[in-house]
């Protein structure tokens, strides 16, 4: 066992842990209860410390003022490697309620929902705390993603106010990020009223008087200091839209109290926080990562943080570990893309740079290759630093399964030990419980405080996403492996959900954006294995009646999809295809396309239901050029 955890297999059990933990926050109400929780689909709820009451941004700033206020909260590492910024938490206290005061000021209140479309930069940090500040919603929208992306997660969210900067700088490029909210804006019938636009490069950006306001003409007009919204520990605290495996993306929900427990206990426990570290984690604000392990485990745990705003690339490949060696990054938590990455361009870019700070490396969002892991440990960790490989989900809030930071002797590539509270176990596909060694599909049992509590706007959709598939549990998607030593091993989503670099992505997203080009007459998404992505996007596309394939028309449609949706879900692959491979009832066979791009031509498995075998051939002849 990883962690020294009581059994907690029992509710009186894990009731009292949990409550235990709670303490760990400020609360204006302490909860005197702990969960409230069923699975069933009669009396479906998913409740923690409902009588606690309390607020996010006094977790993360105030209760720090006292002993550690001047203690560094950000080191701001700039795009441009000269720009560098080191923030306490009494400053980011003042920012923050500065920010919550423009907002106030402006009419934004408790249950208003706000959209942040930011770049990374400390100003995204303390947006997201305003909003908690005042009880107002938070919807933050990754800052690669397009108008159209963007306007339709307005939309859901019923969104009141934009937060945005002019532009956003990575490596030699800017990102135009209030050109894209005024291009989302004019495709709503009821756009926001309020656009907040923090000025980063100083881009001239046109305004229009009335909606939009400028962060450095409101700033000053405002108190630093702003009494927090008291919010009952169910109360929303924030949005955030992630991909599945039908439709459109979904609003996942978190609320206060529960999650902000999780968030700060996992980062404490999982990353065995000491006083002086600095922890940098590479993720985006835009994605669960940067919620949980950027602003609200860090901040409520009062941690030195480095905030990193450009790429790992520039201005060379050794960007990453010169920021490890310029500010002595002690923990560093990253996902396996990036490690791949940065192990294409040889160990130099890192060995020139000092890595004797760092004592713990983590991976984060997809698989990590026995190869990736090695090198990673071996090379950037000097085979010193023990990996911390965590599983979770945006619908998990925090890490469930982790290796222990203490251990020396992890196994590469295994997630291996759930967290104390966390009851993981595999069932097979008619959901009967696996006992033993054996692979199976990975299901939670009980609740934990982290978890989400519903699809913004759907409860039925959430039930039918996540409860009724293997009913009285939390089914995540995945597929996993329990190894002799009872160590769990994330083999990858079970679902048509993609993971292309650590970036979620449904399938049938990509597939509706492209049948929404002129051309498309049906498309049928697959992943297969990238050597840096992790997955790639192969996309199987049938053109109209009277439309010519050409190589023209499969560039103009990845750029299609990559103006649909953004830059993350460009297609590596189209290829055009004169039919698709289909039962005689009419249903795409998957399981052929994935073969044909896995390049598994001898692994069809059973075709004798197509309707048109032909197809298959014409298909593996099509998809020669990609080999
Ligand atoms: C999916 C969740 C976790 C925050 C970032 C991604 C995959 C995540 C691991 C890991 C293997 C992993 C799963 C999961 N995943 N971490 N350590 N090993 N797979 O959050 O976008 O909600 O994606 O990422 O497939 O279901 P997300």
């Amino acid at each position: 066992m990883a962690y020294d955890a009581a059994n907690l297999s029992e509710k009186s059990a894990l009731d009292a842990f949990w409550l235990e933990e709670a303490k760990r926050l400020t609360w204006m109400e302490a909860p005197t209860v702990a969960s409230d929780v069923s699975f069933e689909r009669d009396d479906f709820r998913i409740k923690w410390f409902e009588d606690g009451v309390l607020n996010a941004s006094v977790q993360c700033l105030d209760r720090h003022l006292a002993e550690r206020g001047d203690k560094t909260a950000f080191i701001f590492e700039g795009n441009d490697p000269s720009a560098c910024e080191r923030i306490s938490y009494r400053l980011a206290h003042e920012e923050v309620c500065r920010m919550a005061n423009v907002l106030k000021s402006r009419g934004v209140g408790k249950g208003d929902r706000v959209v942040l479309y930011m770049p990374m930069v400390p100003e995204a940090a303390y947006a997201m705390l305003a909003c908690a500040r005042i009880g107002a919603v938070h919807s933050v929208v990754f800052g690669g993603f397009s108008p159209d992306a963007l306007a339709s997660r307005i939309e859901d969210c019923g969104a009141t106010a934009i937060i945005t900067a002019d532009e956003g700088r990575r490596g030699a490029k800017a990102i135009p990020l209030k050109a894209n909210v005024d291009l989302a804006l004019e495709r709503l019938a009821q756009p926001p009223k309020l656009v907040l636009t923090i000025e980063v490069t100083g881009a001239q950006v046109p305004l229009t008087p009335g909606r939009d306001i400028l962060w450095s003409e409101e700033r000053d007009e405002v108190a630093p200091t702003c009494d927090p919204e008291p919010m009952a520990a169910e109360d929303p605290l924030f949005i955030l839209y992630t991909s599945g495996s039908t439709g459109k993306p979904k609003g996942v929900v978190h609320t206060t109290g529960g999650y902000m427990v999780y968030a700060s206990f996992t980062h404490e426990k999982v990353f065995a926080l000491q006083t002086d570290d600095v922890f940098w984690c590479t993720a985006d604000v835009g994605w669960i990562t940067g919620h949980s392990y950027i602003v609200y485990g860090p901040m409520a745990n009062g941690a030195t943080q480095v905030l990193f705003e450009g790429v790992p690339s520039w201005p060379d490949a050794g960007r990453m570990w010169e920021v490890v060696a310029k500010h002595r990054v002690s923990i560093l938590y990253t996902a396996p893309t990036a490690i791949r990455a940065a192990m294409r361009e040889g160990d130099e870019f890192v060995t020139e740079h000092d890595r004797s700070s760092l004592r713990l490396l983590g991976s984060v969002g997809e698989p990590i290759n026995p190869e990736a892991w090695r090198w990673y440990h071996d090379v950037v960790g000097e085979g010193r630093c023990p990996i911390v490989d965590t599983w979770w989900q945006t619908e998990t809030g925090g890490i469930l399964i982790s290796p222990s930071a203490k251990s020396s002797d992890n196994k590469p590539g295994a997630a291996t030990t759930p967290l104390p509270g966390v009851l993981p176990a595999l069932v097979d596909n008619e959901g009967k419980p696996l006992d033993g060694a054996v692979d199976g599909n990975l299901v939670l049992t009980t609740s934990w405080p982290g978890q989400a509590r519903g699809v913004w706007g759907d409860e039925q959709r959430f039930f039918d996403t996540y409860f009724s598939t293997y009913p009285g549990t939390y089914f995540t998607g995945d597929g996993a492996r329990r190894d002799e030593d009872g160590d769990y091993w994330i083999t990858g989503r079970v679902d048509d959900v993609l993971n292309v670099s650590g970036h979620r992505m449904g399938t049938a997203e990509i597939e509706s954006a492209l049948v929404a080009h002129a051309s498309v007459a049906e498309a049928a998404v697959v992943g297969y294995p990238h050597d840096i992505k992790g997955q790639g996007v192969h996309c199987y596309v049938t053109l109209k009646q009277g439309i010519e394939a050409s190589d023209a028309l499969a560039t103009e449609l990845r750029g299609h999809v990559r103006n649909e949706i953004g830059p993350v879900a460009t297609p590596d692959r189209v290829q055009l295809s004169p039919g698709l491979p289909k039962t005689r009832s009419g249903k795409i066979m998957r399981r052929i396309l994935r073969k044909i791009a896995e390049g598994q031509p001898d692994q069809l498995g059973d075709t004798s239901t197509l309707s048109e075998p032909l197809v298959v051939e014409s298909l593996l002849k099509g998809a020669e050029k990609f080999a």
